[in-house]
This record gives structure tokens, C-alpha cells and sequence, in this order.
């Protein structure tokens, strides 16, 4: 029993000594088109949102040690192909906005594992209103070409 513990927990040693070396895609592209808004919402889009949707991602220490490197790796790479406030164009803009007020709504149900593990991260009540109030806004705000604009958009 002692041997066979043993040589498990060598093996695990040994399994995360070698991922370790497997290379992964921790970089942060240069910042294209940086969404453009008050000085107040772009703070708090940079705290609650920017580590995995914008190119300015901040690895921290624990980011580069296997596996939980992989995973958030993996969690960034598919925040940034949904959301990338780095390289904010027209596109698809209207449906995107109504999706991050949803999700602003949710507060930290979104993506709840970081949330626990940085609670510093959490948009407090007053934050959560301005950031709704504002992407509600420019919403509306969007002249009607670009509302129309070959946004193939499904229900
Ligand atoms: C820890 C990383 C992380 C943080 C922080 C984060 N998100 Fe996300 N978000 C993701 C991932 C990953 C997805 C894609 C989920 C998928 O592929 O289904 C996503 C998806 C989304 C979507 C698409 C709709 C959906 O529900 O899948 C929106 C909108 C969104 N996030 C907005 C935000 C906003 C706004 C914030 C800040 C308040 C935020 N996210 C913070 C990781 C994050």
C-alpha cells in the first residue's frame, strides 16, 4: 500500500514537472481599437471584465504553473473570441451590447470561480448601474446604418 502510494505520487510529481513545459498561448496582443467610453466605465471594465475580454490581460503567478495555466489560458483565448473590448469595432456591436448588460446583470454568477478567487474583481451595486445606464444608452444611441448594418442576426 505505502509502495504503490508512493510510486502514484511520484509519478503525479513527475506528470506535473513535465507539463509545465508544454508551451502555451499566454500573450497579450497588441491593443487594436480600445473601446471608447468615460473615464468611470472604463474602470470598471478594466476591473471586472478586462483579464479575459481585452489584450490586456494580468497574468498573474499562478498563471504560468500547469494545469491551471491551461485552464486559463483556454478561459481567456474563448472570452477574447466572444468579447475583446481591445478591438472594439462596429461590428455585431448592438447584439454585443445587449449581451454584456446581460451578463453585467448576472454580477458574479458570470465566470463565479474568478469572482470567488478575486472578489476584488466584483462590480459593487453603484459600478453595476453606470456601466448598464451607459452601454444601455449606446444602444440606443447607434445611428440607424449601423443598427442595420449586415448584422445577420438570429433570434
Ligand atoms: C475569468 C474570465 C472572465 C471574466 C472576468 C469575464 N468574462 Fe465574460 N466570458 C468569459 C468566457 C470564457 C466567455 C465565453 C463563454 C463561452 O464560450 O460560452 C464569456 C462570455 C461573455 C459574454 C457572451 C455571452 C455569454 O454569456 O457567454 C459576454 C457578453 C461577457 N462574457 C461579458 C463579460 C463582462 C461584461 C464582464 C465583466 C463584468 C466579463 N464578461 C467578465 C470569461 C470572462
Amino acid at each position: 500500500m505505502t509502495l504503490s502510494l508512493k510510486s502514484i505520487g511520484s509519478w503525479s510529481l513527475l506528470s506535473l514537472m513535465m507539463m509545465q513545459f508544454i508551451p502555451l498561448n499566454r500573450i497579450n496582443p497588441p491593443v487594436v481599437l480600445d473601446v471608447q467610453t468615460p473615464y468611470a466605465i472604463k474602470k470598471s471594465l478594466k476591473k471586472a471584465c478586462y483579464d479575459c475580454h481585452s489584450n490586456e490581460t494580468g497574468w498573474t503567478a499562478i498563471a504560468y504553473i500547469a494545469p491551471i495555466s491551461w485552464l486559463l489560458s483556454s478561459t481567456v483565448s474563448s472570452g477574447r473570441n466572444v468579447i475583446n473590448f481591445s478591438t472594439w469595432n462596429n461590428e455585431k456591436k448592438e447584439r454585443k451590447q445587449i449581451e454584456i448588460i446581460r451578463v453585467i446583470g448576472e454580477g458574479p454568477l458570470h465566470r463565479r470561480l474568478y469572482y470567488i478567487c478575486n472578489p476584488e474583481k466584483q462590480l459593487d451595486r453603484q459600478e453595476t448601474k453606470i456601466l448598464t445606464d451607459w452601454f444601455n444608452e449606446s444602444v440606443h444611441e447607434q445611428p440607424p446604418h449601423i443598427k442595420n448594418s449586415g448584422n445577420n442576426r438570429q433570434p
